[in-house]
């Protein structure tokens, strides 16, 4: 049977092992995987020479916001359309945002908004994780059982943020909830009286800039949520999964988690490698362009967050993509330069540069190596929100989601080279190594040379298994 597409001499990388081989694609999946497929192939469609080029699977982008709407009425710049765009030029090929139920909001009606908000446009593939704000019986027994069982596996809860937050009786009732269906929970991890607290002594002493956000968002106050989230799911007995963890304060508790035998994971973001509070506190109001919650720490906390990266307490690196624009049309900012740092919406964008900042200062400096790179960007990922191996791995009988990778490549960060919607990147000017020179989502090209070439709508929804690292430690292993 033909081929429709055919790589050769690419040196493979999987979470596992790097090898040189050429890749058979047929309808979208990889059918090969071996030495010498051209010969006896038959007729190829396209044969694409991969000689001096890495070819990994496609990244997992599975922590970003696209088109959620924020309670105080703040608007993301990036619908499905630029945002997919965006992650299919940085070599992204599946991403998984939020479905957000606002209080009072049937859960079932948020997921719907967001399939009608998606529908059409996305050009890579994307699943969804809820966001459960508002547990209320007929979530917790009707919507909830039945959306896991659909494909919808994994869903977020906050300790923080007024309209989103649980207290503790219903962080345990959503465990349980989890546990028994087999749902993978992520936790935002912060304590809200703490950051209240902080932020109304600042305010009341008039520090107001964007840097005091960092202060207000304390580690101590990270630290003791992701703490409580874990005795929490300890005492239920589910696993969980920390996500944007900021440093050393967090990593501890994980860390203690884990060599206790429990089933905590744990996620980072480039911008806790990249960035520190420092970049809160810059000329006017251009610190608010790197506010986002946690806040990033200080350089002790960047290395802390590095060796949990290489050590193996985070299983996943995402970019929690929160795509505000710093400016509107007519050069005015959200709430005036004036306003405090509590008004400025929280997140920054990263779709596009995530993979290539870990690549350029995780596997280039040696800090890890490329297959954990692949394991934190794409197969953990895979695993852990129930898409493996269709996604996350380069193997016969898997989808073809691939970036093709020149790791000499010198490429300088700049906004007007990126695809999302937002007037700035945090990274403006930073020189990176390593490039994802071509991008395949189930064997369509989607990007070349960092410019997407996919069409709005080419992307389909995935419905999520449910994860083997979900469930307790009472059932079978196997992750
Ligand atoms: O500041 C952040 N991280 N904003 C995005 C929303 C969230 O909590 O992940
Ligand atoms: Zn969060
Ligand atoms: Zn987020
Ligand atoms: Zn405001």
């Amino acid at each position: 049977q033909r081929l429709d597409t055919l790589i050769t001499n690419a040196t493979v990388i999987t979470a596992a092992d790097r090898f040189v081989a050429d890749i058979g694609i047929r309808d979208g999946r990889i059918v090969a995987l071996g030495e010498g497929l051209a010969e006896g192939a038959g007729p190829v469609g396209e044969t694409i020479d991969a000689s001096g080029l890495w070819v990994m699977p496609g990244g997992i982008d599975a922590h970003c916001h696209l088109a959620q709407p924020l309670g105080d009425g703040a608007v993301m710049a990036d619908d499905f359309a630029s945002g997919t765009r965006s992650a299919a030029a940085g070599g992204t090929t599946t991403v998984i945002p939020f479905a957000a139920q606002f209080k009072g909001q049937s859960l079932r009606a948020a997921v719907e908004d967001y399939h009608r908000e998606s529908d059409g446009k996305a050009m890579i593939d994307y699943a969804f994780h809820m966001i459960v704000t508002d547990p209320n019986q007929t979530v917790l027994r009707e919507e909830l059982p039945a959306l896991i069982e659909e494909g919808y596996s994994s869903f977020k809860i906050y300790l923080t943020y007024d309209d989103l937050k649980l207290n503790d009786r219903e962080v345990l009732e959503v465990l349980a909830l989890a546990r028994r269906e087999g749902a993978m929970v992520m936790v935002h991890a912060e304590n809200a009286d703490c950051i209240a607290y902080l932020t109304e002594l600042l305010e009341a002493q008039g520090h107001t800039a964007p840097r005091y956000h960092a202060e207000a968002h304390s580690s101590i106050a990270e630290r003791e949520a992701t703490h409580r989230a874990i005795s929490l799911a300890e005492l239920i007995d589910v696993p969980l999964l920390i996500v944007h963890v900021s440093g050393p304060q967090a990593i501890e508790q994980i860390r203690w988690a884990q060599s206790r035998g429990l089933r905590v994971y744990g996620e980072t973001c480039p911008q806790y490698l990249m960035l520190t509070a420092d970049d809160l506190d810059q000329d006017g109001f251009e610190g608010a362009k790197c506010v986002c919650s946690p806040p990033p720490r200080d350089p002790a906390a960047q290395q802390a967050v590095w060796e949990a990266l290489e050590s193996g307490v985070f299983q996943v690196f995402s970019s929690d993509h929160a795509p505000f624009r710093y400016e509107d049309d007519k050069g005015k900012k959200l709430h005036g330069e004036e306003a405090s740092f509590s008004c400025i919406p929280n997140g920054i964008p990263g779709l596009e540069t995530r993979l290539a900042i870990l690549f350029s200062e995780g596997v280039v400096k040696q800090r890890i190596d490329a297959t954990r790179f692949v394991a934190l960007t794409a197969t953990n990922p895979a695993k852990i929100y129930g898409l493996y191996p269709r996604k996350g791995t380069i193997a016969v009988g898997s989808d073809a989601d691939l970036t093709l990778w020149d790791p000499e490549a010198r490429v300088t960060v700049r906004n007007d080279d990126l695809h999302h919607a937002v007037d700035y990147t945090p990274y403006e000017g930073l020189e990176l190594t390593g490039r994802v020179v071509m991008a395949l989502c189930r064997g369509q090209v989607v990007a070349r040379d960092g410019k997407p070439c996919g069409q709005a709508g080419d992307g389909q929804f995935l419905r999520c298994d449910k994860p083997t690292p979900a469930r307790p430690r009472g059932q079978a292993k196997g992750f």
